[in-house]
């Protein structure tokens, strides 16, 4: 049934306008002022936002890490990302080294099919290239459309790979028209520090957050943009937190190189004294890389606003406060690192981020989904409104005043991570391919309704034809 969505002020990362949308099959199909359309389901949109939908280019759902299996699944994690004005989500697939890769991607649908309320897509993870993965690699990009891979540079012993193996992905990444993600810390020094901290006795959260200093980030970043500048190729860079990295990415992009960042809402609202929070409840609060001091929130606002940083992504990675977080209780470096982000992520950029005069909303659209959309293959299908593109839509009340908690949150985790916090404006209504998920702030969505997508190869920006100087003759 067709559905017309009338009176809203449509919002896309480029304009902002008053008018109707009419959604046939799915699909928006038609943009206008006035529209009528026989038989149409009317949504009244009146003093409401319409938004695109919300992509995150950054879940880990159904994951295993640090000994125990993240609380969110494709399920309750899909539930809570349409509820927060998220549409599609992009997951980590996590690979092993003795496992051919085409096994992880099996078992990464696996936790997926049938459960998820929205649609989702798959970064690969990349720990080593030997000739298997070189010969199975361009398979998956191809039949999979997978067109991201990822590249730990910390946690080391677990996923950590070294450079040799960033750099002959990059080079890979380049041929196959792929976007190379890393996770950007200094691993091995990391890991010095962490011996070091637990050797001397310091075993409480906080120094969590003391063994990954900034400048380890800074340092990563620094030498993934390098490597990326001698492949030639293109870089992304996940949760940048801090002054250092946002340098870095500042000065590659600087330089003309196709290098990316994303930060989290967690890293632009909380700071490190969190971690400091009395009876272990710091743990709540330990994400790698860690939260930074208050100051560097405004750097990462700018470079928001700048164009430096491009996306928003939630890291959502969720454990429980009892019986997951408190695994590191007497040595904080076994507490799982993550948190519940992905129902937040949206309102938390709008309100933080436009009411607090941080961003326009122009670019609110653009970091929370277009821009995502555009470096991970799915514009225009996905990442706006515009005739022909899937009817993944928010309406969005910026009148409603709120406060984020677990109580009302519906992640499945004990805990919120911004728990307390006011927020204006909310998700009203979220549909997905022109069905509602949410209706009314009612969850009406189906467990596999959300499709898997297969994603374009990444775009090289255009290069502009080099005039040639005229030769003497006269003939250029
Ligand atoms: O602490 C975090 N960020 N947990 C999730 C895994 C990762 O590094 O993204
Ligand atoms: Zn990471
Ligand atoms: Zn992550
Ligand atoms: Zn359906």
């Amino acid at each position: 049934m067709k559905k017309l969505i009338k009176n809203g002020t449509i919002v896309t990362a480029a304009d902002t306008f008053f008018g109707d949308i009419l959604i046939d099959d799915g699909v928006i199909v038609m943009i206008g002022v006035d529209l009528v359309a026989q038989g149409a389901e009317i949504i009244d949109a009146s003093g409401h936002f319409v938004f695109p939908g919300g992509i995150d280019p950054h879940t880990h759902l159904d994951m295993p890490f640090g000994g125990t299996v993240t609380k969110d699944d494709f399920e309750s994690g899909t539930i809570a990302a349409a509820f927060g004005g998220t549409t599609t989500v992009i997951d980590f697939c996590l690979t092993n080294k003795s496992e051919p890769l085409s096994n992880a991607v099996a078992a990464w649908h696996a936790k997926a099919k049938g459960k998820s309320v929205i649609d989702y897509g798959f970064h690969l993870m990349v720990g080593d290239v030997n000739d298997d993965v070189l010969f199975e690699l361009p398979k998956i990009i191809e039949e999979e459309g997978i067109t991201s891979l990822k590249v730990f540079m910390a946690y080391k012993n677990v996923f950590q790979a070294d450079d040799g193996t960033l750099f002959r992905t990059l080079q890979m990444a380049k041929e196959q028209g792929a976007l190379v993600m890393v996770h950007a810390e200094n691993g091995d020094v990391i890991a010095y520090l962490i011996d070091k901290a637990l050797e001397e006795g310091n075993t409480d959260p906080i120094y969590h957050a003391l063994t990954r200093p900034s400048v380890l980030e800074g340092e990563a970043t620094g030498r993934a943009a390098n490597l990326t500048e001698l492949a030639d190729s293109q870089l992304y860079v996940v949760h940048v937190t801090c002054t250092e990295a946002v340098e870095k990415i500042a000065e590659a992009r600087r330089k003309g190189l196709r290098v990316y960042g994303e930060t989290c809402p967690q890293y632009l609202t909380l700071d490190v004294s969190y971690l400091e929070k009395p009876d272990f409840e710091g743990a709540k609060y330990v994400w790698s890389p860690p939260l930074r001091e208050k100051w560097h929130q405004e750097v990462l606002w700018n470079a928001l606003w700048n164009g430096s940083l491009q996306t928003v992504g939630s890291d959502q990675c969720s454990f429980d406060f009892k019986g997951q977080k408190d695994l590191g209780l007497g040595d904080f470096s076994k507490i799982p690192n993550g948190g519940p982000t992905i129902e937040d992520r949206f309102s938390i950029l709008y309100s933080e981020g436009v009411e607090k005069g941080r961003i326009s909303i122009n670019k609110f659209v653009d970091v929370i989904s277009t821009s995502s959309a555009k470096l991970f293959g799915l514009f225009p299908k996905k990442g706006t409104i515009a005739i022909g593109s899937d009817a993944d839509i928010v309406i969005f009340d910026p009148t409603v005043e709120r406060t984020l908690s677990a109580e009302t949150h519906h992640m499945k985790v004990d805990y919120n991570a911004f728990e307390g916090m006011a927020v204006k404006g909310e998700p009203v209504s979220v549909l997905v391919r022109g069905e509602f998920i949410v209706r009314d702030k009612a969850f009406v969505g189906t467990p596999g309704h959300g499709q898997y997508l297969h994603r374009k190869r990444f775009e090289q920006p255009l290069k502009l034809p080099v005039k040639e100087s005229p030769t003497l003759g006269g003939v250029s």
